[in-house]
């Protein structure tokens, strides 16, 4: 088969690399890929979100099978246009990645299906939403509806902070159209994790649970990002915590969107707050999770190909996956600044001693190549991962490998699953 994924990221590597082992890959192409992703896959300079540019490429290279990565083009319908090419491709159609990129139509989904979640309401109106705020008091959270590439959401530890959050998002329209409506909801308390689950319309399949690091510092401290780091099984939520997740979260969800006449197929990512009274669902992603996927692949013993064209077939109940028992961690390298004001242009040297670390594997997050160098090209870089057979040794090789990078341009965080280790 000649696959192409769709996607620049840590994530798409990943999954370049789990597929670039599958004996039914025949030719593996990258849209627009990095310089990493340039040694499993042969990368075009096409655009994630150029869907002209996706389907003309598919078409050129006679392509099977296309896995769509991020959430933009799922979400501007790439997989209804590409099947509506006769091109198979994997992800949800455009109405089904509504679940993540509208949080107001998810909400009211999960009301309606009985998924535990925070309490809400939704608004058009600032004058209401204040009022809302008012009443309610902090802290309190306030969501941008749409997509805002994850910054659409404040969590307000004051009234006045939520207020001004209403100004900014509804009022002056700081996400553009992502902010034309608002979600308002209670705050929930815990620790965050993320559940994967592989879905073909009827049929769930877990995939893991892993935790993700959203601030940029050590110890939770300093803005959030698109994640710093995450491990792999995760023990704030164990086998039977999933399968109640599995059974209260995702079987009600996919049963709610096929009634609705948008059948889900594709990865659907419940971001979970897990706290004193169990888990409840933050968010849904409707795609791989991004560093998670990097921990995912690296424990996946099964062939991954044949298990995302099952899910795309509606025939995921015909599909048994089998996992490594070893834990996976991946620490992410970003540019100094990220994720306000990333530096771009530096050079990483010393990768190809660093991979060579037992158990471990760099995947490129935001690089090109220049001249045979190694190029900083995005906020976050790298993802350097590892294998062991407990968390301490996957650790221990991973910073291992971090610190083998030559790279005085990089930051990343010295905790990455500090909190999961033994006392
Ligand atoms: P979301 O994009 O909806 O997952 O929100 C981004 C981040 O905001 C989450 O990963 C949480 O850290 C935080 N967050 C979102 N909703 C809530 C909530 N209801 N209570 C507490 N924290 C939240
Ligand atoms: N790990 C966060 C995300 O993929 O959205």
């Amino acid at each position: 088969m000649r696959i192409l994924v769709v996607g620049s990221g840590g994530r798409e590597h990943a999954l370049c690399w789990k597929l670039a082992s599958s004996p039914l890959c025949d030719a593996l192409f990258c849209a627009p890929g990095n310089a990493g992703i340039a040694a499993e896959a042969t990368c075009v300079p096409v655009a994630a979100i150029d869907l002209d540019g996706i389907v003309a490429l598919a078409k050129k290279e006679r392509i099977d099978f296309v896995v769509v990565g991020p959430e933009d083009p799922l979400c501007l319908g790439m997989v209804d246009r590409l099947e509506a090419e006769g091109i198979r491709a994997f992800g949800p159609s455009k109405a089904a990645a509504e679940l993540e990129g509208s949080k107001g139509f998810m909400k009211d989904l999960m009301r309606s299906a009985g998924v535990p979640t925070a309490a809400y309401q939704r608004f058009t109106d600032a004058e209401s939403a204040r009022a809302y705020v008012r009443r309610q008091g902090a802290p309190i959270v306030v969501k941008a509806d749409g997509l805002a590439a994850g910054k659409g959401v404040v969590v307000a530890s004051t009234v006045e902070e939520a207020l001004d959050a209403v100004d900014q998002i509804l009022g002056k329209r700081r996400f553009g159209a992502a902010g034309a409506e608002l979600v308002i909801e209670e705050f929930l308390d815990g620790e965050e994790a993320s559940l994967f689950a592989l879905c073909d319309g009827k049929t769930a399949l877990l995939l893991g649970v892993a935790q993700d690091h959203k601030r940029v510092f050590d110890g939770d401290k300093g803005p959030n990002t698109g994640g710093m780091g995450a491990y792999m099984p995760a023990p704030i939520l164990d086998d039977a915590g999933a399968r109640g997740v599995m059974r209260d979260f995702i079987e009600p969800t996919l049963k709610a969107m096929a009634a609705a006449g948008r059948p889900f197929t594709g990865i659907l990512y419940a971001g979970l707050m897990v706290g004193k009274n169990g888990p409840k669902l933050l968010e849904y992603n409707v795609r791989f999770g991004d560093p998670e996927t990097q921990v995912l692949m690296m424990r996946l013993r099964s062939d991954l190909l044949p298990a995302l064209i099952a899910a795309r077939d509606g025939e995921l109940d015909q599909v048994d996956l089998r996992w490594h028992a070893d834990t996976a961690i991946t620490v992410v390298m970003a540019a100094r600044g990220y994720p306000e004001a990333p530096e771009k242009g530096s050079e990483i040297r010393n990768l190809d001693a660093a991979g060579k670390e037992q158990g471990v594997v760099i995947f490129h997050a935001g690089t090109k190549p220049v001249d045979g160098r190694i190029i900083a090209n995005g906020g976050r870089v790298l993802c350097v991962s590892a294998v062991g057979t407990d968390l301490k040794q996957a650790r221990e090789r991973a910073y291992r490998a971090v610190s083998a990078v030559d790279w005085p341009e990089g930051i990343y965080r010295t905790d990455i699953a500090a909190r999961a280790l033994p006392r």
